[in-house]
């Protein structure tokens, strides 16, 4: 052999194993999944990681900024106050954990391996809000039993009758019934409540409000998700729209009984210990344009459920049913 025709076969072996080159053939426009219509490819563990793990929990401690403080002292010292943030958190953790524990069975029903992808992120997130509630609980020093009796209590009864539908819809495995009511009607009304929090306590515990911020994202992720997968469903004929709209119509029956009880029960308890703690709670704007001081209670539950209304309309719209 010639050293012409030795050098050309060493420069065919050096291409035929140069990682680089292949690594440059390789196809990521080919899906890895069956093509779902309602998959923008937002929705995988690859954006999960890059959107939240790697992005917006960077530098987080049990979902705290922790560059950010709090509780202020009166959070601890002031009895009505303490009471409030308990009953607050213990609210959220009602619900916390109907999600974590239900997202992660629906991964075993789900139609498709782009939902049951999605679901596994959705567990994590809903076990993280989970795990990141009862740690401030326990951070202000409750203990494990104090915690699941406050949580047992804020479990009011319309609220556990809406819970209890979820569940049976997970037992029955009913994939569309369950997204519907837990991430478009349960998760996609209760966006004014995450508002109201993250301003009511940013004064008092601009730490709580950073956690709230970051469980607020992930839901707007799963409401997202919902919408996409539910929309898709809504248009695959007249007999499931119909059955979407009556669904979705006796759900948000439902969840409005369940704000006006939960408005009802802790509205009066928000107000007055704001009213107390004026010199730092009257300035904040919960609802644009309104001061927290120049408010009274039933403006307060007017706006409030104004918000909650337009979110169910928004909702609506958003699986084509508007
Ligand atoms: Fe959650
Ligand atoms: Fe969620």
């Amino acid at each position: 052999m010639d050293t012409e025709v030795i050098s050309q076969v060493n420069d065919t072996e050096d291409t035929l194993y140069s990682l680089e080159s292949g690594h440059e053939m390789l196809d990521r426009a080919n899906p890895a999944f069956s093509t779902q219509e309602w998959d923008n490819g937002t929705f995988d563990i690859q954006n999960w990681l890059e959107r939240t793990a790697q992005k917006r929990l960077v530098d987080t401690d049990y979902g705290r900024k922790k560059s950010i403080l709090g509780p202020s002292e009166a959070v601890l010292t002031d009895p009505l106050l303490n009471s409030v943030y308990k009953m607050d958190i213990a609210t959220f953790l009602t619900a916390e954990r109907i999600s974590m524990v239900n997202m992660s069975k629906m991964i075993s029903f789900a139609p498709d391996e782009n939902s049951q992808v999605f679901l596994a992120t959705q567990s994590i997130d809903e076990a993280r809000h989970y795990e990141v509630f009862c740690r401030r609980l326990a951070d202000i020093g409750m203990t494990p039993v104090q915690r699941q009796d406050l949580v047992k209590e804020m479990t009011l009864p319309k609220m556990k009758q809406f819970y209890d539908l979820i569940d049976e819809q997970v037992d029955k495995k009913q994939f569309v019934p369950a997204l519907l009511a837990h991430n478009v009607v349960l998760e996609g009304m209760v966006y004014p409540l995450y508002r109201y929090e993250i301003k009511y306590w940013s004064k008092l515990d601009p730490a709580l409000s950073s956690i709230v911020k970051n469980v607020f994202a992930d839901e707007v992720q799963h409401v997202s998700f919902g919408e996409a997968f539910i929309a898709r469903e809504a248009k695959s004929g007249l007999p499931m729209r119909n059955k979407i709209l009556n669904l979705a119509g006796e759900f948000h029956q439902l969840m409005n009984e369940v704000f006006d009880e939960v408005i009802d029960h802790a509205i009066g308890l928000y107000q007055a210990s704001a009213d107390m703690h004026a010199e730092v709670m009257a300035d904040i704007e919960i609802f644009p344009g309104h001061k927290m001081g120049n408010l009274t209670e039933e403006d307060q539950t007017r706006l409030l459920q104004q918000e909650i209304q337009s979110e169910y309309q928004n909702r609506l719209q958003a699986i084509g049913l508007g």
